[in-house]
């Protein structure tokens, strides 16, 4: 016989929505109720829907796409503003889905990642130049720090345009824009049908938010169009020149910017989050650190200003265990939802219909008992390349599922680990403020407020 999903009693309209804190405690409350209530449970809130899941077997189950795809839910419908039908907000039936993903695949081939690697080194190197000038006299703002990188590393890499975030003691305007217009939404999408008249002010600084972004993406397509480049293979490179394999036909303009606005936040918030939770876990286990400077010194010895090689980048693979344990732990992009394609049965007994959002929380499944004991121990052992093997498939899932997974992720890896070697190769890590673990979210989470003490390594450390 069925079972009916588990939830805790709701009230009319309002539902859960009392009980689920804003931001990042309503995101560590969902997680703690998967503890209290199991794997799969029900939240409701202003007439809105979503079933969580956060266990392994449902999590493998949910993974079949002959049963399955990616559910736009709430908060991607609000996203929609702004990003439209670009490939992570795009709806399955959307054909410019399929058409983008064609087209933009081979820029995230290994091939391209070798292409992108020096200017990823670049703009390793604008930071570490920063840096090296308040080593040793001030702390440096990691999260801030970390976000100028990757902005300009999807900038560059991405569309050959420079946001030059390391000359500005401010953030990018683009970057303030988006957390203001993504947070607007997150509230939207938190908030009674109705009550948007209440917020005005802040809809109309939405509507110059978004206005902001759409004029700085129209001006990096305007100036790629204008140079006359035709042969530059980047992402926009591709968007502007190749055409469909099936349909024949080129992405229309206003597909390229949602791309375009689509890249530039999906690629640059998440990675700035693992960067910054990798340091953080680094200064907090010396020994960690030591194992990791270690891997770092055996390829570059004690030379000033080493130049990795593309190749290097691929035997750093204890600073790569590092990375996957920060993003065990707190998955930058903390959730992902899936529809069933017809009503089904999960777990052997839970009914749900056609095209009901099912959230996976991933920093639940990253808590599974199948991980062993101890899941809150920060252990990159979990993934030494012996124990590859004996990890279920759907246990680690910091980028998504199926078809719907991320595309940047070997781009992610790439870039994050160069900068983590680079970073442990040259300084010393020090927790100045004694600081303590809390969590900022937006749409992605990431360390508030962690800022790091840096004296430049000696022969003897
Ligand atoms: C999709 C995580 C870096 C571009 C996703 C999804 C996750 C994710 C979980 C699936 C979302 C869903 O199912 O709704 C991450 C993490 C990153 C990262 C944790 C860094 C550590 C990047 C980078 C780029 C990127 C660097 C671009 C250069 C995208 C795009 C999608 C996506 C375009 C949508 C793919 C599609 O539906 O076709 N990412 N991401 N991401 N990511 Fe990433």
């Amino acid at each position: 016989a069925n079972t009916p999903i588990p939830e805790r009693p709701a009230l009319p309209l309002l539902g859960h929505a009392l009980d689920i804190p804003r931001g990042a405690d309503g995101l560590l409350h969902l997680v703690k109720e998967v503890k209290e209530l199991g794997p799969v449970y029900r939240v409701r809130a202003f007439g809105n829907e979503t079933v969580v899941v956060g266990g392994l077997d449902l999590v493998a189950e949910l993974a079949d796409e002959t049963r399955f795809r990616k559910n736009v839910h709430q908060d991607l419908v609000e996203i929609r503003q702004i990003a439209g039908d670009g490939l992570f907000t795009a709806y399955a039936h959307e054909p410019n889905w399929q058409k983008a993903h064609d087209i933009l695949m081979p820029a995230f081939s290994l091939g391209a990642m070798r292409g992108y690697h020096a200017t990823m080194l670049g703009v390793a190197r604008s930071l570490i130049a920063k840096w090296d000038r308040m080593a040793g006299s001030s702390p440096v703002d990691v999260p801030a720090d970390m976000t100028r990188l990757t902005f300009d590393t999807i900038g560059l890499c991405g569309f050959g345009y420079d946001f030059e975030s390391f000359r500005s003691e401010k953030a990018h305007p683009f970057v303030d824009a988006m957390g203001r217009a993504l947070a607007f939404t997150q509230t939207k999408s938190e908030s009674l049908p109705g009550t948007e008249i209440f917020r005005w002010k802040q809809a109309e600084r939405f509507r110059a938010d978004a206005a902001l972004m759409t004029d700085l993406v129209d001006e990096v397509i305007r100036q790629r169009r204008a140079s006359g480049d035709t042969s530059t293979d980047d992402l926009l490179g591709r968007m502007l020149h190749t055409r469909d394999a099936v349909t024949g036909e080129p992405l229309d303009d206003l597909n390229i910017r949602h791309q375009v606005i689509t890249f530039l936040i999906a690629g640059h918030e998440t990675t700035s989050g693992a960067l910054s939770f990798a340091l953080h876990y680094l200064t907090k286990h010396p020994e960690v650190l030591a194992r990791a400077q270690a891997e770092v010194d055996a390829l570059w010895g004690d030379t000033d200003t080493p130049s990795p090689s593309y190749g290097d980048v691929g035997k750093l693979t204890y600073l790569r265990q590092v990375l996957n344990e920060s993003l065990r732990l707190w998955p930058t992009a903390p959730a992902f939802a899936v529809e069933p394609l017809e009503d089904t049965v999960i777990g052997g007994t839970y009914p749900v219909r056609k095209g009901e959002t099912l959230l996976v929380l991933t920093p639940a499944l990253h808590r599974d008992a199948a991980w062993g004991e101890n899941v809150e121990l920060f252990d990159p052992e979990r993934f030494a390349p012996e124990r590859e093997a004996e990890r279920p498939v759907h246990l680690f899932k910091p980028f998504g599922s199926g078809e719907r997974a991320c595309i940047g992720r070997q781009f992610a890896l790439h870039e994050a680990t160069l900068l983590l070697g680079l970073i442990v190769h040259r300084y010393r890590l020090i927790d100045h403020a004694d600081y303590q673990l809390k969590l900022h979210q937006s749409l992605t989470i990431k360390p508030d407020g962690l800022t790091l003490g840096l004296a430049r390594r000696t022969t003897s450390d």
